[in-house]
């Protein structure tokens, strides 16, 4: 019997609650930063085709697997498959989750760096009167130094470090609620000018008039790891979330409404940066930097960007913030209840293990860009590892664990709330949990590794 049989497990208190934190978890810089990086690095349209078709077929039945999972079990990303599925090797699911979680938000913190560094940027008007190279130079500077980089990074994981330190409710849940309609207002405007810019047609077919010849396996790959990583998915994080969510709430329903903001969030950043990228010149493939390069052009164009500017980077920071709360949790809550580790001694501990890990990532762009290992340096090698490999064959894993373990009684009776609601969908949720998701995991996988030739 584990501690959290004794104390009343803590959940979230409202409807509201739940699918602001788990919507927090979703979007973040996923959405804003890597999805235009990504598509852009990809050729554009068609990616963007098949990374939405894997957002349906694939993401969604992870999505209510993981949340089945959590809720049924009542524990961490580990703790539920030992309870699930006691004496056997399921566990081992949870484990890689929990070592997704380590790289996953050693990677992003660097980058939630770059978004603090850009706040100040926009207080002190850094844009202003700035034309298209040298707002580019100025992130090549700041990206490759040392100290405020490490120093921003530092900074971020010690927010998120007191944020989980404060626990679910006090923590998590106060602060996904608020700002995440602001942050939409802020891009539709962005998007706005983004379009009405000339040139922007350009943009607009770049990434809505899909181009199947460009489409690689690799990016057939990368596609499948951006739906994971934009779905918070295939790590545990909704599972340990999903053990917080009340007996009460429709898991069917909170998916949908999670996928729908995630995925809008998306696209109106794609929306936003293309038809700019276009119009400033900017090389659509120009990877993790792109939205940092891009939005200050945009800002300049716009009356009262001075303004625009600084709340955009203030919402994207706390977008960000609510998705690494969710990433660190997913190891404290493990810690916490397997090896019982108090809250705080976890926190602290996986978040200074991380930040370690996050220094190697933040200095790949500047004194460290020539460590390579299997040619790539610290952080895109963590950042593929992260994505593109362990979170899909989490989802994987998981997927075939609902679909052929636990089976379609036990599953039901979570999804209908014990038979309380008639979860009409639920055959279809079934057929695409046993067949089609793990089926095109795996073939993605051995396509997009190059083990099979089609
Ligand atoms: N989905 C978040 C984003 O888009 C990042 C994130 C949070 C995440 N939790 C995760 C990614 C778990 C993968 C797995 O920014």
């Amino acid at each position: 019997m584990s501690n959290s049989d004794f104390t009343p497990r803590e959940s979230f208190s409202s409807k509201f609650g739940v699918v602001a934190a788990a919507a927090g978890s979703a979007v973040g810089l996923g959405n804003i930063w890597r999805f235009p990086y990504v598509v852009g690095e990809n050729g554009g349209g068609a990616f963007l085709l098949v990374y939405l078709f894997f957002i349906v077929a694939i993401g969604m039945p992870v999505m209510l697997s993981e949340f089945v999972i959590g809720r049924k079990a009542q524990r961490n990303a580990i703790g539920s498959f030992k309870k699930l599925a006691p004496k056997t090797l399921w566990y081992f699911v949870g484990v890689i989750g929990v070592a997704a979680a380590f790289l996953i938000l050693a990677f992003y913190s660097t980058i939630a760096g770059w978004t603090l560094e850009y706040i100040v940027k926009a207080i002190s008007d850094s844009f202003a009167g700035k034309d298209m190279d040298e707002i580019a130079a100025l992130f090549d500077t700041f990206h490759t130094g040392t100290f405020w980089p490490l120093f921003w990074q530092i900074i971020f994981m010690s927010v998120t470090l007191v944020i989980v330190i404060a626990g679910v409710k006090n923590g998590i849940e106060k602060y996904t609620k608020i700002l995440m309609p602001v942050l939409v207002v802020i891009i539709i405007i962005l998007c706005i000018r983004s379009v009405t810019l000339p040139g922007a047609s350009e943009g607009l077919s770049f990434i809505f008039r899909p181009d199947f010849s460009g489409l690689t396996a690799g990016s057939i790959l990368s596609a499948l790891g951006q739906a994971f990583f934009s779905l918070s998915l295939g790590m545990g994080t909704l599972i340990t979330y999903g053990s917080y969510i009340s007996k009460k709430e429709k898991l069917g329903t909170t998916v949908v409404q999670v996928t729908a903001a995630d995925t809008i969030i998306a696209m109106l950043a794609g929306v936003a940066i293309f038809p700019a990228v276009f119009a400033f010149g900017i090389a659509p493939e120009a990877g993790p930097g792109l939205v940092f390069i891009t939005l200050p052009n945009i800002f300049q164009e716009i009356a009262g960007g001075y303004l625009f500017a600084l709340i955009f980077f203030i919402l994207l920071a706390i977008a960000a913030l609510t998705s690494s709360i969710s990433i660190l949790e997913v190891v404290v809550a493990y810690l916490k209840e397997e090896l019982y580790m108090t809250r705080k001694a976890a926190a602290l501990f996986a978040a200074i293990v991380i930040t370690i890990m996050g220094v190697l990532c933040t200095l790949s762009s500047g004194v460290m860009e020539d460590v390579k290992i299997f040619d790539s340096t610290f952080f895109e090698l963590m950042e593929f590892t992260a994505s593109d490999i362990l979170l899909p064959l989490g989802g994987l894993l998981i997927v075939l664990f609902i679909g052929w373990y636990l089976g379609s009684k036990k599953t039901r009776r979570e999804v209908s709330n014990e038979g309380s609601l008639r979860a009409r969908h639920f055959p279809v949720f079934m057929f695409l949990v046993r067949f089609v998701a793990p089926f095109a995991i795996a073939l993605v996988f051995l396509y997009g590794l190059g083990w099979l030739q089609i």
